[in-house]
């Protein structure tokens, strides 16, 4: 059983929860991903370890409610045990001295992007970060990222907190200021990590991107996973998630992102109604 020990709700739609795994806090590394699932029947979602505690035995997920199976996740609280968490999968961020590294997280982004910071911090590197969300209730970890980062810039698209900018814009100023970067990193949206892989193209610096395409097994026989990388089919869950970003084909990650959006819509409706008549029955 892998029981809920914390839980916090960051934004109105973005929920972390400390989560009893100990086998698995004790082999993960930054950069790799569990599947878990809300109930025995239930839907399998990958979500990026965040944090872990190998001594408590314990891993840290953040996720938004986006559909059916998050909202099913966000009804759970402490005490409440997820019915399967499987991982660590994927394979770990390539932690090195690199120099000056600038770490760009988007929205649910910033989560997984907290740990790669911290190990490329504690590997000796000159850490910049770029947070950014749509609007103020949505950021969270600014207090988490100022601990591993030397300059942190926050940004919201609203202009409700901090710097109105989207995150790019911070990014292409210090691609532009003449500072050597050795490397970035852009975890959140397919569409940010499309727009920051696009910013730092032509200064020719190496971007790493964390890709979210649709997963099934996570285990590299379903090939549901699958990404254009250089031109050559990549599943994801076995190569990935990281990949270089000036070479992923977006357009068709996107694309495949969107195949099963009727099926999804069609699944939260039902959940939803599920909800409320159940609320009927008790009231
Ligand atoms: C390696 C990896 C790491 C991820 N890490 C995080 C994370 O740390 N935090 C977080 O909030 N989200 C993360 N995601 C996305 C998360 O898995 C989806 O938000 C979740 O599956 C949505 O499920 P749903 O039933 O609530 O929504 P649905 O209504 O089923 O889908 C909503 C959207 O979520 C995405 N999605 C749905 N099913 C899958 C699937 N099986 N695999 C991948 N994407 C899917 C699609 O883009 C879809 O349009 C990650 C995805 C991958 C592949
Ligand atoms: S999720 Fe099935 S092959 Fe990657």
């Amino acid at each position: 059983m892998y029981r809920i020990t914390a839980r916090e709700d960051l934004a109105p739609v973005t929920k972390l929860f400390v989560v009893e795994a100990p086998e698995v806090a004790r082999k993960c590394k930054s950069g790799q991903f569990v599947i878990v699932r809300v109930s025995e029947h239930g839907e399998r979602v990958p979500l990026t370890i965040a944090d872990y505690d190998r001594q408590r035995g314990e891993l840290t997920i953040v996720f938004q409610v986006v559909g059916k199976t998050t909202a099913e996740l966000s009804t759970l609280g402490v005490g409440d045990s997820l019915a399967s968490l499987t991982g660590p999968l994927g394979l770990p961020t390539e932690i090195e001295k690199y120099g000056t590294v600038v770490m760009v997280g988007g929205g649910v982004g910033i989560a997984p992007i907290f740990p790669i910071a911290r190990d490329l911090k504690e590997a000796g590197n000159y850490v910049i970060g770029i947070i950014g969300a749509r609007t103020r209730e949505l950021l969270f970890w600014e207090d988490r990222m100022r601990t591993v980062t030397d300059e942190l810039i926050v940004c919201t698209d609203d202009g409700s907190y901090a710097r109105k900018a989207l995150v790019t814009e911070p990014l292409k100023e210090l691609c532009q200021s003449g500072r050597t970067i050795h490397r970035v990193w852009g975890i959140g949206p397919a569409i940010m990590m499309k727009f920051v892989s696009l910013t730092t193209k032509p200064f020719g610096i190496q971007t790493i991107v964390s890709l979210n395409s649709i997963m099934v097994d996570g285990t590299g026989m379903c090939g549901a996973c699958r990404v254009v990388v250089g031109g050559r089919t990549r599943f994801c869950c076995v190569h990935g998630p990281e990949f270089d970003g000036h070479e992923v084909d977006w357009d068709l990650l996107m694309a495949r992102q969107r195949i099963y959006l009727d099926k999804e819509k069609l699944a939260l409706e039902r959940y939803q109604q599920l909800c409320e008549a159940h609320r009927e029955t008790v009231h």
